[in-house]
């Protein structure tokens, strides 16, 4: 069979082959067979080799043309079963062209981070600086530096999670303090946001980890007068109302004398969240003690200071009325969408 009756065939089997082709996938099927490295577009171009010489440019323009005829064709049919493929499967989920758009939900912070952010929105507007302390830190600045006496049982007032035999995870941000001190000269107005943890049973009401804020003034003459106006004023600034405060003794080894803060609830008549005592405590407090003024390289003769450490996951608890404080960390995007 001569070249040229060859090409005929070819154009009327492929055309054939061709109305027979429904899915994309078989066109590509169609496409590497006829057009595909060992197909027989190829081996015409061979067998041109063994034409006349002077028969070679026409068919070989024959062939081409050929091979572009093919992939025009296997091109369009390519796209109009892509569509139909398409409409078919958007016909088969019964997309009901009615319905509403999708919302796009924007992310927002966690209610620690909110209510973190709050805190130090209003303490930085009070004069105070940020100052970030390491989450896993030497006994010294968590317990020692701050006068827990060595072994002294009031360091199993906070259950500690140990890493080595002088590093641990800090119990509290109040490990920041002696840092602070060694670093700077007083006046030293600072707050230490972040993380803690305290190897303890989680419940509703603990957990294994918990943020704080640690806040803390150095300088002559610093008095027990200025923390109660600090406390007045950041309690009154963060619940956004006129809010009265009682300090009660308490002992923490760092302060002297030290105490609990409480403010008043907003209930009259005592409620669940006050546990019908009229009062929420919200922070420990205390004035500086000597002995960490002096770990931190400052003069207890010249300087005075107060502190001051609170709870925020209590915080967001309070304000927020959560019953669980197991819920911050569940990730339940139904619990945090509540807070935007
Ligand atoms: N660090 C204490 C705790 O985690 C809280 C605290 C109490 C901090 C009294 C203070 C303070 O600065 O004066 O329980």
């Amino acid at each position: 069979m001569s070249l040229l009756n060859e090409i005929e065939e070819l154009r009327s089997n492929f055309l054939i082959d061709l109305k027979s082709v429904e899915t994309s996938q078989e066109v590509e099927t169609l496409k590497v067979k006829y057009l595909g490295k060992k197909g027989p577009i190829q081996q015409l171009m061979m067998a041109l080799k063994t034409c006349e010489k002077d028969q070679r440019p026409k068919l070989g323009q024959l062939i081409n043309s050929l091979k572009q005829e093919f992939s025009s064709h296997c091109e369009s049919s390519l796209a109009r079963l892509n569509n139909q493929e398409q409409l078919k499967k958007f016909t088969e989920e019964k997309i009901d062209i009615t319905l509403p758009g999708r919302r796009k939900r924007p992310g927002r912070a966690h209610p620690i981070t909110q209510m973190l952010d709050r805190c130090i929105s209003i303490l930085k507007e009070m004069g105070f600086a940020v100052q970030h302390g390491p989450d896993v830190d030497s006994v010294f600045y968590n317990f020692e530096g701050l006068n827990f006496p060595p072994d002294h049982p009031a360091m199993d007032m906070q259950d500690t999670f140990w890493i080595s035999d002088d590093m641990v995870l800090r119990t509290h941000t109040s490990n920041v303090q002696v840092r602070v001190m060694e670093a700077n000269e007083p006046p030293i107005r600072v707050i230490a946001p972040g993380r803690c943890f305290r190897n303890e049973t989680i419940s509703a009401r603990s957990h294994v980890f918990f943020h704080q804020i640690e806040g803390f003034y150095i300088d002559a003459h610093v008095s027990f007068a200025d923390l109660l106006a600090t406390m007045n004023e950041f309690w009154s600034k963060l619940f956004n109302r006129d809010v009265q405060t009682r300090f009660r003794p308490s002992y923490f080894p760092f302060v002297e004398p030290g105490m609990e803060v409480d403010i008043k609830c907003t209930c009259k008549t005592g409620c669940r969240i006050c546990k019908y005592t009229g009062w929420l405590e919200v922070c420990g407090a205390g004035m500086i003690h000597p002995e960490v003024l002096k770990s931190g390289g400052i003069d207890p003769e010249k300087y005075s200071g107060y502190a001051w450490g609170m709870g925020i996951e209590r915080l967001a608890l309070l304000e927020y009325d959560i019953p669980d404080i197991r819920m911050f960390t569940e990730n339940d995007i139904r619990f945090l969408q509540q807070f935007s």
